[in-house]
């Protein structure tokens, strides 16, 4: 088996059995860890270090994200994560700051977000991020990157900067390598951190072998290892494979409307098939993953991305399709007023980014609709309930189920719908 390949063990590395021990031997030596970027991936990551009594430095940018570990907002803020914060700051094997300090491993985990005029990676902040890093940099040093990047982005960029900056040879004596992270934000954050399988590419051998034996302290779920391009490549077609499957589930929907079937019950139906999983429709695709990473690979190669950008277009229309079928539920009503309930990007999460259902509400107003909005898991709705924000309302449109707002309309429907003008309630 050559290196180039997927590899599941270490014994199927051309490596001398020597030199992995050595590898795994430098791998337990370390001690000192460096997180940059304490974000959804990054401060769980950081904890999970720390709590393995490793000594992490976490860094951000950010004076809020900073001021909210000083005041030990955590729990609040990522309620999954109260216990391992609280286990960490008894033992005080972790502290934060703006600036990086010298470690033995290094983890670059800041955003990648795509750019919304030319749908192009921005790599602005795992340049800014690897930058900083430098003049901390020492020979015998791991680095990691886990932010999700188009293929080519490790070795063109973070080991050209490390190589030119330090004079270390990337591989000889600084080692590094991609390790896309497949958390679940939310409620099983923790145990997805610990137990999922996950890809681990180094730029050679001898920096996955490192990278595997020092991620292994840590993660209990498999770690297969393989080259760089390699795992940046299956992490933009894992959120790719969810895209356009999503796609093909929002496009049948629309089938589904103009035949007047009933999308739910066809899709149980279909799944009988003992080959077909159509995913759930929806209204549209959110987040920082799934809605972004299909379109590193557009970027990167534009004519052989036809379904790939096409499905992209697809899920980013189903805002537009989703307020026009709100619309045609009220059409009867003179100047109805709605209440459009959940505006993060899924159920169950605190996060808006490339929310579908923030669009929903904005179209609605571009239109010049009267829409309020409500969402009781973010923090500027905390005081409100969903009974006052409903009065006199024509329309309830549920646009992202969380649980404690299905709890709500289950318990609460009477009373919601005799403060509401017209009684109208639609789950999307
Ligand atoms: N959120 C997820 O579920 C998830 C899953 C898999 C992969 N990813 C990928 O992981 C990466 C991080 O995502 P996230 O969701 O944790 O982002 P995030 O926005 O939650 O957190 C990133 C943090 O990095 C900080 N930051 C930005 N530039 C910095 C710099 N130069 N130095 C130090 N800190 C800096 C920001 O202030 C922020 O707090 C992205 O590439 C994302 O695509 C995310």
């Amino acid at each position: 088996m050559t290196y180039s390949q997927n590899i599941p063990d270490v014994s199927g590395i051309d490596c001398p059995p020597h030199r992995v021990s050595q590898l795994e031997a430098m791998a337990q030596a370390y001690q000192q860890v460096c997180v940059v970027g304490l974000g959804y991936v990054g401060l769980p990551t950081a904890l999970l270090f720390a709590r393995n009594g490793l000594t992490v430095h976490g860094v951000d940018v950010s004076p809020r994200v900073l001021e909210n570990l000083a005041q030990s907002r955590v729990g609040e803020i990522y309620p999954e994560l109260s216990d391992w914060w609280q286990e960490v700051q008894a033992s005080e094997q972790f502290c934060a700051s703006a600036q990086p300090q010298p470690a033995d491993v290094f983890l670059i985990t800041v955003p990648t977000p795509v750019n919304p005029e030319d749908k192009r990676c921005d790599l602005s902040m795992v340049r800014a991020a690897t930058e900083s890093i430098l003049p901390c940099l020492k020979a015998g040093n791991l680095v990691i990157l886990e932010s999700t990047v188009p293929p080519g982005t490790t070795r063109k960029l973070v080991q050209s900067m490390i190589e030119s900056y330090t004079g270390l040879k990337a591989g000889e004596n600084i080692f590094l390598c991609f390790s896309p992270e497949r958390v679940l934000p939310g409620s099983t954050t923790t145990h997805e951190l610990v137990h999922n399988h996950r890809v681990l590419g180094g730029i050679n051998p001898d920096s996955a072998i490192l990278g595997k034996a020092f991620m292994a302290r840590v993660m209990r779920g498999e770690i297969f290892m393989t080259n760089d391009i390699t795992a940046e490549f299956c992490k933009l077609a894992e959120n790719t494979y969810r895209d356009v499957n999503i796609a093909l589930a929002n496009e049948l929907s629309i089938l589904a409307d103009e035949y007047g079937v009933d999308m739910p019950e066809a899709r149980t139906l279909i799944n009988m098939h003992p080959r077909v999983n159509l995913l759930k429709s929806g209204i549209g695709v959110g987040g920082h993953c799934i809605a972004v990473d299909p379109w590193f690979f557009v970027e990167a190669s534009p004519v052989n991305t036809r379904l790939i950008a096409t499905s992209r277009e697809v899920n980013d229309r189903m805002p537009e399709y989703t307020a026009q079928k709100i619309l045609w539920d009220v059409d009867d009503i003179d100047q109805p007023k709605l209440c459009l309930v959940g505006l993060t990007y899924k159920p169950d999460v605190g996060d808006v980014r490339e929310s579908p259902a923030m669009r929903v509400v904005e179209i609605l107003q571009e239109k010049g609709v009267d829409v309020v909005s409500y969402d009781p898991l973010l923090p500027e709705y905390q005081d409100q309930s969903l009974e006052a924000i409903a009065q006199g309302v024509d329309y309830i449109g549920i646009l992202v189920s969380h649980t404690v707002v299905m709890e709500t309309i289950t318990q609460q429907r009477s009373a919601l719908e005799s403060v509401m003008r017209t009684p109208r309630i639609r789950i999307f």
